[in-house]
């Protein structure tokens, strides 16, 4: 697919087509997707020159996510002196793009550096940048500190979003904390954030998980009135539950609500409803 989207690029001028930079950074584009970064930093190399193509802000953003997916987020240094020398300047995305490439590789100096820089180009960070560092800091395990940087906001009186929510809640949720993700589900929607399915169920899955099924049936029991439903383990491990602290008529409850709604599972609905205690 790859090779031939690039043999179709070098071969332009026999189809009679002109070259863009738009088709440009398609052809980048589709080499991240493909996750092929060595094809993108050859492309990205040799084709502007080429071809006479000028790389616009589309064209560098994809190339500094080629390289920070590839582990050298080092390498976007270079990027960015190009840009400046070529008049292009970087936007949150380009400098978001490399902060999480830089706590993904462990570089906690260079994401300083990077905020630095930000600066330098009279950026301020936004919550989308607070977000990737969130983000990439509970995907490391560093929740607590994640939770610092999100206390920082509030006092600074920036409005976190549901997106920050959502990964400090996956974030606590995965190290086993779970009395700090209840606690910031509900900051969440006292302040006004709408939780998304997804962070539904993640609460209700970890809430099993930890054996708090009476909290996990309050959560299912909300997520199921905006009609969002957990998938089946999720739930089957939530009857179970329910019936382990003797909550019968609850589980019972839940079995016939998922077989009203959903056709394809009811044999093993069924089968699970006659194996309740009575
Ligand atoms: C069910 O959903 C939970 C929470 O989103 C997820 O962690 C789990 O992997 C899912 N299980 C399956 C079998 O898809």
């Amino acid at each position: 697919m790859l090779d031939h989207a690039v043999r179709t690029f070098e071969q332009i001028d026999e189809l009679g087509i002109t070259r863009s930079v738009r088709s440009l950074n398609a052809l980048l584009f589709a080499s991240v997707v493909a996750k092929d970064y060595k094809e993108v930093r050859r492309i990205f190399l040799e084709f502007p020159k080429m071809y006479g193509i000028v790389p616009d802000l589309d064209t560098y953003n994809t190339v500094i996510k080629a390289f920070c997916a590839s582990g050298s987020s080092s390498s976007v240094y270079s990027i960015l002196a190009e840009m400046d020398r070529k008049k292009c300047k970087p936007n949150a995305v380009s400098f978001g793009t490399l902060i999480a490439g830089f706590y993904k590789e462990e570089k906690y100096e260079e994401v300083g550096k990077v905020l630095n820089m930000m600066e330098k180009y009279n950026m301020h960070p936004g919550i989308s940048i607070y977000n990737i560092r969130i983000q990439s800091l509970c995907k490391l395990k560093r929740s607590s500190e994640a939770k610092a940087l999100f206390d920082g906001i509030l006092s600074r009186g920036m409005k976190p979003n549901s997106v920050t929510y959502l990964h400090l809640i996956h974030g606590f949720c995965r190290e086993g904390n779970l009395d700090e993700a209840k606690r910031l589900f509900k900051n969440m929607v006292n302040r006004g954030c709408q939780p998304d399915s997804d962070c539904y169920f993640t609460l209700v899955h970890f809430l099993c998980q930890g054996g708090d099924f009476d909290t996990a049936l309050e959560v299912c029991k909300e997520s199921m009135a905006k009609a969002w439903v957990p998938n089946f383990s999720t739930m089957k491990s939530l009857v179970n539950g329910l019936v382990s602290i003797s909550k019968v008529e609850e589980a019972r409850e839940l079995i016939g609500k998922m077989k009203e709604r959903f056709y394809k599972n009811v044999d093993m609905w069924n089968e699970i409803e006659a194996g309740l205690p009575r």
